[in-house]
């Protein structure tokens, strides 16, 4: 075997190395072995078949070299819930996260090892007396050798072990030789949720400096139980980790007031009927909450919409497009606009004030009128236009052609365009493909990113904004 010199190494190689070291609590030389032992193993978990990339990279893949992604151990408990723990390594990866898995032997019932290190790209560690990883005490290296120890599900029986400090397999044995921080999704039976036992074991290990996601309450695996109990989407925990992994993004765009809407429009054709559209309004509450964290005093105007309001937002909700339009101009002035909400262009010239009642004298006959166009209207204000107007343009053929031409009709300053043919997923969906159309000088600039969550989307687009006001 070669022997290595350390002392040869370039002083930055060695700060570098005693840094990681000391984050590791391993010693320079075991460090030195560590990385090696790892370069060693990639050609081996190279040959297991990838899946296939993704059409395009996301926004965290994209700007996170390998070295620089925050680097994520993923417990999977023996629960019914471990199946979703599986999208979870998939939407952590979409943040550019690297996750590395451990399964307990419970959980193995539920979810195989194979496809939880075939989703995460580096096998799934499942023993504590492994003697392949434990020739360097594995079990101390898995707790050290992560940013953030995520538990999904975690388990009543986990929990438990975990508020008593007990180690006697490789996952216990990680969260209990762990420094870094730990968060916990439980997922469980709502009766075991609300046991005295369970209480005192959560309350300790909140005590004890862990950070919780959920449970969230809704229908059960088992047939007619309802109750808190169901994990938490894997969505949101991923979110839950990146907060915890990635310090609060700079306060771009603190001082600054934030107009958006969101969300479809319902037009009424008589009291219990209206013509409305698929638009979720997930694009725009994503945009209302990342301008929030930047800083912004954000004003969100939400057409009927399924979603909690964001956290830190001014939220008015209303209906028809002649409320939001009326909405929008009370809100005004403001620095910046984002039309994101799907407008409707028509509503019926004569509501009916009272049910139409179907007769034998033949169909209802329903006139339609245009609707004031919110996003022209502001654009063309003389008084009180935000400085930056942006609009949504939502096209289902000749995306970027339709875009220019509404850019330069509407008067607004950008429009973010996005393909919502149902073959997108887009309208409904959580993620979205946009192009970001701004106009200077007279000439138009296409900006076009790859597919992302619509969270990543607004987080992008806020920084866009952040960038050119600076
Ligand atoms: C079908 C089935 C589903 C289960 N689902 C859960 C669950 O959702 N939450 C939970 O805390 N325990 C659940 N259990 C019980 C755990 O599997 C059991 O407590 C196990 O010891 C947990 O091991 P672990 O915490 O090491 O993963 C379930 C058991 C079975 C047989």
């Amino acid at each position: 075997m070669a022997s290595l010199t350390v002392r040869k190494l370039d002083e930055a190689l060695k700060a570098s190395l005693r840094l990681r070291a000391a984050q590791n609590g391993r010693s320079v030389e075991d460090e030195v072995r560590m990385i090696l032992r790892e370069a060693a193993e990639r050609p081996a978990a190279a040959s297991v078949p990838r899946a296939p990339e993704t059409k395009a990279a996301t926004r965290s893949t994209r700007t996170h070299a390998a070295a620089d992604r925050p680097r994520l151990t993923l417990i999977i408990g023996g629960g019914i819930a471990a199946y979703k723990a599986l999208d979870l390594i998939r939407r952590l990866k979409d943040r550019g996260i690297h996750v590395r898995c451990v399964m307990t032997r419970a959980a193995q019932q539920f979810v195989t090892p194979l496809t939880a290190g075939a989703l995460a790209d580096e096998r799934c560690y499942t023993d504590l007396f492994d003697a392949q990883s434990e020739f360097d005490a594995g079990h101390i290296r898995l707790a050290r050798d992560t940013d953030l120890i995520v538990v999904a599900p975690a388990t009543a029986d986990l929990m438990a072990k975990m508020a008593q400090g007990h180690a006697d397999d490789l996952a216990t044995a990680i969260l209990l030789a762990t420094n870094r921080p730990v968060l916990l999704a439980p997922a469980m039976n709502p009766l075991m949720w609300i046991n005295a036992a369970t209480r005192r074991n959560v309350a300790q290990l909140a005590r004890d400096g862990a950070h919780f996601i959920g449970p969230n309450s809704g229908e059960m695996a088992e047939a007619n139980e309802a109750g808190v109990g169901r994990m938490s989407e894997p969505l949101e925990i991923a979110a839950a980790a990146d907060a915890l992994l990635r310090p609060p993004p700079a306060r771009s765009l603190s001082g600054k007031r934030i107009l958006i809407t969101a969300g479809p429009t319902h037009e009424p054709i008589d009291p219990v009927r209206y013509i409305a559209n698929r638009s979720s309004g997930k694009q725009g509450f994503a945009i209302a909450a990342s301008a929030a964290a930047a800083g912004a005093d954000v004003t969100l105007i939400s057409g009927p919409v399924d979603l909690d309001d964001p956290a830190g937002v001014h939220v008015i909700h209303v209906e028809s497009a002649r409320d939001m339009l009326a909405q929008v101009e009370a809100a005004l002035p403001a620095d910046i606009a984002i039309f994101a909400a799907a407008v409707a262009d028509w509503r019926v010239a004569n509501a009916g004030e009272q049910k139409i009642k179907k007769t034998s004298g033949g169909m209802p006959q329903l006139a339609l009128v245009e609707n004031p166009d919110i996003l022209a209207t502001v654009s063309k204000l003389r008084q009180n236009r935000p400085a930056l107007v942006i609009g949504f343009a939502a096209e289902t053929e000749n995306l970027i052609e339709n875009a220019t031409s509404k850019l330069k009709r509407k008067g607004c300053d950008w429009i973010v365009a996005n393909d919502v043919s149902p073959s997108t997923g887009i309208m409904g969906g959580d993620r979205n493909t946009v192009h970001v159309l701004t106009l200077d000088n007279g000439n138009v600039a296409v900006d076009s990113w790859p597919v992302m969550t619509k969270e990543d989307v607004a987080e992008a687009l806020v920084a866009k904004i952040a960038a050119t006001r600076a």
